[in-house]
């Protein structure tokens, strides 16, 4: 399966698909990201992947940022979109392209904390099991409310550092997010025809 990977910042979850599934079950075409000096495109430029940045500056609005990011996906051949630390948010323009076809890694056990400083929020709150979830990223007017493909939990009963629970956990979403490209490359997905926002994992 022909992959691109969309990126904003260190890119070591796209590091963990690079060293993992990338010219195995998946091929990474093509990395995007919104900030053109990310540490990702580095990553991506050592392994020879075809890079592209898109910054909000360069287009009159959102929208057209994420067609303009969708088209180059297409013409790279990308059949999967994953979302490895992208820390924009994307349009329905950009949805609506890949229908089912982009997943994305969330350092929280949705549905708790969504969208921004999703650790932050976690610590604040005072919980004792943290976790990380990968899921669907579809048209549902949420944010990091797709249907979840799997999870992945770790207690931390006295955490109250963000940066440490985030070190913590970074293991767990570099070993879940390339297992989640490995079940859908091999067509292991589907939705559950009664309750459609459950997934069916054929294991
Ligand atoms: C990851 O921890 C990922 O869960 C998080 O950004 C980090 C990127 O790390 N994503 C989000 O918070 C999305 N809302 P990386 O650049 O080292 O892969």
């Amino acid at each position: 399966m022909r992959i691109a990977v969309l990126a904003s910042g260190q890119g070591t979850n796209l590091q963990a698909l690079l060293d993992t599934v990338h010219g195995r079950e998946a091929q990474i075409v093509a990395v995007a990201g919104d900030r053109p000096g990310a540490p990702a495109f580095d990553r991506a430029r050592g392994a020879g992947i075809p890079t592209r940045a898109f910054p909000l500056g360069d287009f009159a609005d959102r929208a057209a940022r994420d067609a303009a990011i969708a088209d180059w996906l297409v013409r790279q051949g990308a059949e999967l979109v994953v979302l490895a630390g992208y820390m924009a948010i994307l349009t329905p323009t950009f949805l609506g392209r890949f229908p089912d076809r982009i997943v994305n890694v969330h350092p929280s056990l949705l549905p708790a904390f969504p969208g921004l400083r999703a650790i932050e929020q976690a610590v604040d709150y005072g919980v004792r099991v943290f976790g990380v979830t990968v899921h669907l990223v579809v048209d549902d007017g949420g944010v990091d409310t797709g249907p979840v493909l799997l999870q992945g939990s770790l207690e931390l009963p006295d955490a109250d550092d963000p940066e440490a629970v985030h070190a913590a956990l970074q293991p767990l979403e570099h070993e879940l997010l390339p297992e989640a490209v490995r079940l859908l490359a091999r067509g292991a997905v589907r939705r559950d025809p009664t309750r459609p926002r459950r997934l069916i994992i054929d294991r």
